[in-house]
């Protein structure tokens, strides 16, 4: 006859070594299984007589009941170690900082900020944007702005010309963005009110040029524009741009082909330890180039002079992005390097408008 504490001690030891919950299961099916050791000992009982089962009925049934138990009360802390392990190895330490999202670790340029922001101040007052090519006619940029053939003023821009085509004419990268002044002119009608950013190309390069930099055109045409309008846009533009109530601005007399009077305008900085600071010292940054249009600028573009007048003027962005942000140094502009462009761009979402602050 099966000893049945040796049994109970045997399937009590299994349940207890059991490591997992498979493992349990298959200690269960050994003992409480169809085929089980304790199943097998209960199927005895039918044929006992009445008294072997008064003796034997109870302590199979007890067996059986402990063994049960036992299997419960294992499969339960096994259970709870399994919650255990599965709550520590999922750990979230919700104190960490999250990462940065791509869309929030990507830098604006300076130059593509200072534009919308320009591009906000101007629309304010109520200018569009216009463009032009890149690559542009000796026409458009020269001859049509007044420069004669052969006029010692094309000397003064340091021109890069592409290789001439079939009929001999020689295209050149754009010197200034001024030529966008004559395809507006001759593509839409007066009253004009326009602004013209956009890549501009010199032969030149120290701290402050590079052979690419950028400039915005202003062009106002209409049938009473004059100086005192100009200048007013101009000290408005400077206010709203750099952020100050007043801006000390000088404009000096000078010369463009195009222009008839013209002037230069500068902006009063500092330039202490290589930096260049707005609205303090004594020394003056040249901004922009301005004037009334010449009335050859306008015939060439087939308006009436005794008509309409108008001004214009063209400033460098590169410039007044360095002098607004304090960048001393114009070439690491275009170098693409990315630890720059961490320091001194800006947060994609960043976006300038009067109404918000251009720079928050
Ligand atoms: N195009 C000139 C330059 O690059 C700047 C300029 C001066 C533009 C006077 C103008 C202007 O429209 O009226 O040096």
């Amino acid at each position: 006859m099966t000893d049945l504490n040796q049994l109970e001690r045997d399937l009590l030891t299994q349940v207890e070594a059991a490591g997992d919950e498979a493992a349990l299961e298959t200690v269960r099916v050994s003992a409480l299984g169809k085929k089980g050791s304790v199943s097998e000992l209960l199927k005895t009982l039918g044929a006992m007589t009445p008294e072997e089962r008064k003796e034997r009925g109870p302590l199979i049934n007890g067996l059986r009941d402990t063994v049960q138990g036992a299997i419960a009360a294992k499969k339960e802390t096994l259970a709870g170690a399994a919650l255990e392990a599965r709550l520590a190895a999922e750990r979230i330490d919700v104190t960490l900082q999250a990462p940065e999202a791509p869309e929030s670790r990507g830098r604006i340029h300076p130059i593509s900020q200072v534009i919308e922001e320009l591009t906000a101040i101007f629309a304010d007052m109520g200018f569009s944007v216009a463009e032009g090519p890149d690559i542009e006619t000796d026409y458009l940029n020269f001859t049509a702005l007044n420069f004669p053939e052969g006029h010692p003023a094309r000397e003064m821009h340091d021109t890069f010309f592409l290789a001439p085509d079939e009929k001999g004419e020689r295209k050149v990268l754009r010197t200034h963005t001024s030529p966008v002044q004559i395809r507006t002119m001759t593509s839409k009608a007066p009253p004009i009110r326009v602004i013209i950013p956009g890549r501009t190309y010199r032969h030149d390069s120290d701290q402050t040029h590079t052979p690419m930099f950028h400039q915005v055109e202003g062009l106002v045409i209409d049938k009473q524009a004059n100086i005192a309008h100009m200048k007013w846009i101009l000290e408005e533009f400077c206010k709203a741009f750099f952020e100050v109530d007043q801006v000390k601005m000088r404009f000096r007399p000078s010369f463009f082909p195009f222009t008839e009077p013209s002037a230069e305008v500068d902006i009063q900085c500092s330039r202490k330890g290589g930096e260049i600071r707005f609205g303090e010292g004594t020394d003056w940054l040249e901004i922009l180039g301005c004037g009334m249009v010449h009335p050859n600028v306008l015939r060439n573009c087939g308006l009436d002079p005794d008509e309409y007048q108008g001004f214009a003027w063209g400033m460098g962005i590169d410039r007044i992005a360095m002098l607004k942000y304090g960048m001393p140094d114009l070439r690491p502009f275009f170098e693409a390097d990315v630890r720059w462009l961490n320091h001194y761009g800006f947060r994609p979402l960043d976006i300038p408008s009067l109404v918000s602050g251009l720079t928050s």
